[in-house]
């Protein structure tokens, strides 16, 4: 074999040749089934009927296509129940059957919250990401070492707050003023206010990039884009235009010996392989492994399936 073959032969495998990138793991279903405060306890004719705390809620649901099993006075009985008239989040209101409370005290795990009914339909706790919770917990605590995590769009802060209590130093990043104060309020009520979380009200994109300019870095990183939203200054956040710089400039973020990298994508006319990939792409040249799926919620004594959102998420340690 002549000199230039061998060269022309290296050439072609280094073309070929797979890039490193993490090891990959897909479709994986995260289920969460509820706790004391939370339960999906029926579902279907596109809506839900959920328990948080102390009221029974009833909420425009469109990928429950099914019957629902329970009976329909058992619906009509519900303490609140959102009657959305189109199509967005925010054409509808709130029909009180009992008068309700402007907050209402929830836990999670030990960690106290409010729940507040919303003119968008939430109520200030996204119950499927409770999965994401133990998961990132498990990691901080296992790390054994001071950790630095990033929460990007963390609204009410039950991520920051549990990332917190296993031992992070949190920075917390969201546009709205009244999410950043629930969040406050929550670290009151979770009854650890000494704890080491920074609430910015600040537009994501912004926020990281003045992260990378200024050379810091953290070794978690959590985001839950909205489809579609806005920062402080009116600027426009659009998912499909905008996650793929925010997922590398994410990954330029993290620090050398990095723990772990959670996206999360709720209403989005996407497949997760979409976040898979995209995932994948923004952390080539690492190890660890990258897994994806759908985040769902089990009805209340092992009952039917809800899909809620997309995820991907990154642990270094494969
Ligand atoms: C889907 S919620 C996040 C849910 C939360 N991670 C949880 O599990 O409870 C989206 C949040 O993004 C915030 N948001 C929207 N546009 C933003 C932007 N440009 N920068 C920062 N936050 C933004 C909203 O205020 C909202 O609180």
């Amino acid at each position: 074999m002549t000199a230039s073959t061998t060269q022309r032969n290296d050439l072609a495998s280094a073309a070929t040749r797979p890039a490193r990138r993490p090891r990959m793991q897909a479709p994986v279903m995260l289920e969460t089934e509820g706790w004391a405060d939370y339960a999906l306890l029926d579902s279907g004719h596109g809506r839900k009927l959920e328990r948080y705390g102390r009221y029974r809620v009833v909420r425009p649901e469109e990928q429950a296509l099914w019957t629902p099993r329970m009976d329909a006075s058992v619906w009509d009985a519900a303490d609140a129940t959102f009657v959305g008239i189109g199509d967005e989040e925010t054409d509808g209101r709130w029909r009180m059957k009992t008068p309700v409370g402007d907050t209402w005290p929830m836990r999670y795990d030990d960690i106290g919250f409010l729940g507040r009914f919303t003119a968008f339909r939430h109520v200030g706790v996204f119950p499927e990401q409770a999965t994401h919770w133990q998961w990132l917990a498990e990691r901080i605590a296992a790390a054994n070492r001071p950790t630095k995590v990033l929460n990007l769009f963390g609204y009410t802060g039950l991520a920051s707050l549990v990332a917190a209590r296993a031992g992070a130093e949190v920075v917390h990043i969201d546009a709205s003023k009244k999410a950043i104060g629930w969040a406050r309020e929550n670290q009151v009520e979770a009854g650890l206010p000494d704890l080491p979380i920074r609430w910015i009200c600040e537009d994501a994109v912004k926020f990281v990039a003045r992260e990378e300019r200024r050379g810091n870095r953290y070794d978690g990183i959590i985001l839950d884009p909205p489809k579609f939203g806005r920062g402080p200054k009116g600027e426009v956040w659009d998912i499909f235009a905008a996650l793929p710089d925010m997922l590398r400039a994410c990954a330029g973020l993290l620090t050398d010996n990095p723990s772990f990298l959670i996206l999360t994508a709720y209403s989005i006319r996407s497949s997760f392989l979409s976040m898979h990939e995209l995932t994948a792409e923004a952390l080539a040249g690492r190890d660890g492994v990258v897994e994806s799926g759908e985040l769902v919620i089990r009805e209340e004594g092992g009952g039917r399936a809800l899909s809620t959102s997309l995820f991907s998420r990154w642990s270094a340690d494969g």
